[in-house]
Parts: structure tokens; C-alpha cells; sequence
């Protein structure tokens, strides 16, 4: 039931501090190491893996894509992500030293199965991370990592997606962990700021006031862009596709570096632009880079909506509107910086008077190819 809530959405975004401590209950243990005991998939084959390759579709998609980040940075190896929809028919490169990943909230996309079947058939190892137990794609894998965010019943995933986060956190930080790299100490520091995200998460919801006040303005516009980089590239391409699933709105997430290379072009007059801007400590070479195309694309016009880290003074000239999320570390950031998108792409969508459980036309699994 919905408990209190007008829509399981909203109940589903609520949840998610929950969600998000409940994926990582018992996976971490009294030394602050993880223990992933039911990735049942043999050290030696984990330790021997040259590449990963992940495959997914829609919201599922884009965990996938902050996953790269993470997996590259933490073990080395090299990392595809890609739509399901597509892998198998391109002959894709994969090999018994292939780790597969298979991210699929309902555990019943028929696109991401033909992928993973696919991919077993050339001897490559799949690991599912899947929010729903006992379903096909974790039966058809040779590991599950389960994510518990409990049933996800509105079609716009939100709490799922936030458990696919921590999901592929985790795979990335214990193959690290396994393989041994330079990054030792810190993922013994990232694995203790995850084991905390869960409060931050929560302090975000607390704040989505001024956010929901913002989204009931904008809902006479047709298009909504939103920018970001790093990690941040993918959350903007979560954000767009909230908004195109819930409100109905023209949204497009781009990579900030390439505004210059083509978007910028649509930039114009009162147009609402998202930004999400990655921490100024972390990789701050982008944070610099990031807040010039926010004065760019102020200059032309726009209404700049800037979500940036507590504290980060660079961007207050430029912000229209200023959505503060808490510092976390860079890597770590998607796992707040999706929640003020979530809540706004809902509230338009409300405020267009749009059925924000049932989107038309979409379906909560889709197991057709
Ligand atoms: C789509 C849903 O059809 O499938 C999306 O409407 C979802 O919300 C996508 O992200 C993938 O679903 P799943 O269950 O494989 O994660």
C-alpha cells in the first residue's frame, strides 16, 4: 500500500535511506572490509577477469554507466557498458576472462536476458544484480548480487536505482579489494563514507522543498536540458529520463564538456537547464571547468539550475536557482545527486497532472525484445 502517500513514487523515494542501508546490511564486516560471500563466481575467476562488460536497459542503463567510473578507477580493468538491447547484435568481444554484468531491477527485461544468454554462450561469467529474487535473470546468471530495495511497484524506477548504485559500489570496491590495487586505503575510506550515504540520502529528502516549489513553475515548458560530468554525465541522463518518462517534457542529458561541441547551440531565452556539478575538492580541475559552462549558458539566457556540494561558494553568482546536496566522495556523489531530480521530474509531472505511477505507454518490465 501506499502508506499515506498520494503515489507509490513518492513512498518509493522516501524510502530510500532504507533502501540504500538495507543493500548494504551484512555486506561489510567488523574490519570494515566486504564480505560478498553470494557472488558465488570462483576468486580465481574474479582475480583472473580482464574485462568487465555491463549491460542493461533504461534507468538500469545508467547505474551501469556510473559503474565504469567506479570499476576503472578501483580495480583497473576495463569497462563496456552497454545498452542490452544492442550487444548481442554487434558480436561483441567476450571471452571465459569476461565478467558480465547484468543489472535488471525486475530480473525480467527481455532485452538484458538475449544479452546475458549471449554472453554465457561465449563462455563469458555473468553477474546479476537484480531487485527481484528468484526471477529469470538471476536463475540464468552463475552469481546474484541482490539489491533490497524492496517492490518497486511505480514504473519509474527511483529506490532501485539508488540499490543499483550501492550494487555496483560494491562489486567495483570488492574486486578492488580481491585484485589488490594503489587504491587500498581508499576504498577502506569509501567503504566507511557508503556505510554513512544512507543518513545523507536522507538529509536530502529533507530539503526538497524549495525543489518541488521550482518543478510547479516550470510546468509550461517543453524542454528541459541537464548537464554534468564524470559521474555527474550520467545522473544528468537519469534526470532527462525521469522527466521524459514522467512529465512528458523534451529533456536531454548531455556531457558538459561537449555543450561547446553542438548543445550549446539550443541554449536560449529562459530555458530551464539542470546542472550537476561534481565535487570542487575531488576532481577539481571539472568543478572549474563546469562552473564556466554554467556562466555560459547564463549569458545566453538561461535558467540555470545548479545541484552542487554544501559549501561550494563558486557557484553562487551563477545559479538561478541552488540545490545543495552533502559532500561525498566524487565517485559516491550519483547516490545524492539523483534525489533532487527524482522529486522534480515528480512534482512536474503532478503538476501537468500526469499519472505519475503509470506512466502511458511505459511498462514496469518489459519482456518482450
Ligand atoms: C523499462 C522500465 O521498460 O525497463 C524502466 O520502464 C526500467 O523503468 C527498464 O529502467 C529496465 O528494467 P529492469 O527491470 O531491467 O531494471
Amino acid at each position: 500500500e501506499k502508506g499515506g502517500y498520494d503515489y507509490f513514487m513518492l513512498k518509493e523515494i522516501a524510502e530510500q535511506p532504507k533502501a540504500v542501508a538495507d543493500t548494504l546490511l551484512g555486506r561489510i564486516d567488523a574490519e570494515g572490509a566486504l564480505t560478498l560471500d553470494e557472488v558465488r563466481i570462483p576468486h580465481s575467476v574474479l582475480r583472473e577477469a580482464d574485462k568487465v562488460v555491463i549491460v542493461a536497459c533504461g534507468t538500469a542503463f545508467h547505474a551501469g554507466l556510473i559503474a565504469k567510473y567506479a570499476i576503472e578507477h578501483w580495480t583497473r580493468m576495463p569497462c563496456e557498458v552497454e545498452l542490452a538491447s544492442e550487444f548481442r547484435y554487434r558480436d561483441p568481444i567476450l571471452d571465459p576472462r569476461t565478467l558480465v554484468i547484468a543489472i535488471s531491477q525486475s530480473g525480467e527485461t527481455m532485452d538484458t536476458l538475449m544479452a546475458l544468454r549471449h554472453a554465457r554462450e561465449q563462455g563469458a561469467k555473468v553477474l546479476a544484480i537484480c531487485n527481484t529474487n528468484g526471477s529469470t535473470i538471476p536463475r540464468e546468471s552463475d552469481a546474484v548480487l541482490y539489491t533490497h530495495a524492496g517492490p518497486e511497484v511505480a514504473v519509474a524506477s527511483t529506490k532501485a536505482f539508488l540499490t543499483q548504485l550501492v550494487a555496483c559500489y560494491l562489486v567495483a570496491l570488492y574486486l578492488g579489494q580481491l585484485r589488490g590495487t594503489k587504491w587500498g586505503d581508499e576504498i577502506r575510506a569509501v567503504i566507511r563514507d557508503l556505510s554513512r550515504i544512507a543518513g545523507e540520502v536522507e538529509r536530502v529528502l529533507e530539503t526538497m522543498e524549495p525543489v518541488r516549489a521550482l518543478a510547479r513553475t516550470l510546468a509550461d515548458k517543453r524542454t528541459v536540458l541537464f548537464l554534468g560530468r564524470h559521474v555527474g554525465y550520467p545522473v544528468a541522463l537519469e534526470g532527462a529520463l525521469k522527466l521524459k518518462e514522467l512529465a512528458y517534457m523534451h529533456a536531454e542529458g548531455f556531457a558538459a564538456g561537449e555543450l561547446k561541441h553542438g548543445p550549446i547551440a539550443l541554449i536560449e531565452e529562459d530555458l530551464p537547464v539542470v546542472v550537476v556539478v561534481p565535487s570542487p575538492r575531488g576532481r577539481s580541475v571539472l568543478h572549474g571547468k563546469i562552473v564556466s559552462n554554467i556562466q555560459e549558458i547564463r549569458a545566453r539566457g538561461a535558467r540555470t539550475i545548479v545541484i552542487a556540494e554544501e559549501g561550494d561558494e563558486a557557484v553562487v553568482p551563477y545559479a538561478d536557482h541552488l540545490v545543495r546536496i552533502p559532500a561525498t566522495p566524487t565517485l559516491l556523489q550519483p547516490l545524492v545527486a539523483t534525489v533532487p531530480l527524482q522529486v522534480f521530474a515528480c512534482e512536474l509531472a503532478t503538476a501537468r497532472g500526469n499519472e505519475v505511477d503509470q506512466p502511458r505507454n511505459l511498462a514496469k518490465s518489459v519482456t518482450v525484445e
